[in-house]
């Protein structure tokens, strides 16, 4: 990779994939000057619509992120799922980041487990799955209940079945299509939070306060920032995520998902080399949003500041509320403290992200509440 020379406005960032997460970049990319070029199969993707241009392709094709990276100045992701080759293919023609190293020790499950293993950070038991003889072995090793998982291509809790008695073992594999796998104890988690970051080119790094997280059908459902345990677990959390962020030499921002017990433990649940869900309150409640940080770290410019001055609730909302018509969002509008961001997808099908809200204040549990009345006024259950 080329040495990382500081980008300025007028620069092109690359961006593979054009969902949520590259739209709310290339927004903000417009705002300081860059330019942004998407590769998406979709023309009218939701990154595309805001974007300075497109290469039509997938993001496994090598061929055509190849072209898209002939015509920027620096490649960054939208999913940690495209291929670690193509992204090698890519290395060749531009700088990219995350790298396609890091990015294959991150896709695969088993990898990901050994890399936290190697670096001594705490997790759930787990075992590698390849056949019957390893999923039952690993069953033994990680007692009920367990969840089984893909190694790769898992997102929004596809590609995992929990197991909660032995006779299901085989037929939650089965449902995986028998492909590698890993097992992993249950977690009786308290409370999901995680530890939002950003590692520049120089290896400086910036911290958002701890995010807590509320799952629905493996999915996020709200993000409270800070975390109501920010003072007792930020630290502890902050170690552990720039842990992984050295020992994997990222630039960008990185997110780690952590389980916390109730007897204060915190386990790592899984590392995600990109800006972050959980993050999305920092559009709009931090000083430097993560989409503008991601854009500073892979342009080799200094970070910006993380601080948030007051409490933030994100309320995920996703295509069920769009199950009978568009919910009523004239009940967003009318709150003054709300932000609305769509993600301009045109088929709002049920379990897909379509946009969140953003609720600021100064009551944690009251804007809380308040993103639960807000759902439930949408139309959500
Ligand atoms: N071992 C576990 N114990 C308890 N709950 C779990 C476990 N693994 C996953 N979950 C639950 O399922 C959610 C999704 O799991 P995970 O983060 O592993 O999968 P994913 O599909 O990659 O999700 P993401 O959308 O974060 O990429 C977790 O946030 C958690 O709520
Ligand atoms: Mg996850």
């Amino acid at each position: 990779m080329s040495a990382w020379r500081p980008l300025g406005p007028g620069a092109t960032v690359g961006v593979l994939g054009g969902g949520q997460l590259a739209r709310m970049m290339a927004l903000e990319a417009r705002r300081l000057g860059l330019r942004v070029l998407v590769l998406d199969p979709d023309p009218r993707c939701g990154a595309a619509q805001v974007a300075d241009g497109l290469v039509l392709g997938h993001f496994s094709d090598a061929e055509a992120a190849c072209r898209l990276a002939a015509q920027v100045d620096v490649v960054t992701l939208d999913t940690e799922h495209v291929p670690a080759e193509v992204l090698r293919a890519v290395e060749a023609v531009a700088p990219c980041a995350p790298g396609s190293e890091a990015l294959s020790l991150i896709q695969d499950r088993l990898a990901q487990r050994r890399l936290l293993h190697a670096l001594r950070l705490p997790q759930t038991r787990w075992a590698e799955v390849n056949d019957l003889e390893s999923l039952r072995a690993g069953l033994a090793e990680v007692g009920l209940p367990a969840v089984l998982k893909t190694r790769r291509g898992g997102y929004d809790g596809k590609g995992q079945v929990r197991v909660q008695r032995e006779d299901q073992l085989v037929a939650a594999w089965e449902t995986l299509g028998r492909s590698p796998c890993v097992i992993e104890a249950y977690v009786p988690f308290d409370r999901e939070v995680s530890a939002v970051m950003a590692r520049g080119a120089d290896g400086a790094v910036r911290h958002w306060p701890l995010a807590e997280n509320d799952h629905r059908r493996h999915i996020l459902h709200t993000t409270l920032t800070p975390a109501r345990a920010e003072a007792t677990l930020g630290p502890r959390a902050r170690a552990l995520a720039e842990a992984v962020a050295a020992r994997l030499e990222h630039i960008g921002v990185l997110c780690l998902e952590l389980f916390l017990l109730s007897d204060g433990q915190l386990l790592v649940n899984e590392i995600a080399p990109r800006v972050h869900n959980s993050g999305h309150t920092s559009l709009g409640a931090s000083v430097t949003s993560q989409f503008e940080q991601h854009l500073r770290a892979v342009c080799g410019l200094p970070l910006g500041d993380t601080r948030q001055p007051r409490p933030a609730v994100m309320l995920n909302l996703l295509g069920d509320l769009w199950a009978d018509g568009p919910p009523p969002l004239e009940r967003v509008f009318a709150l003054p403290h709300a932000k609305l961001h769509l993600y301009g997808k045109d088929e709002p099908r049920p379990g897909r992200k379509v946009g969140h809200v953003l609720l600021l204040g100064d009551d944690p549990a009251g804007l809380l509440r308040e993103a639960e009345a807000l759902h439930r006024a949408l139309g959500g259950r």
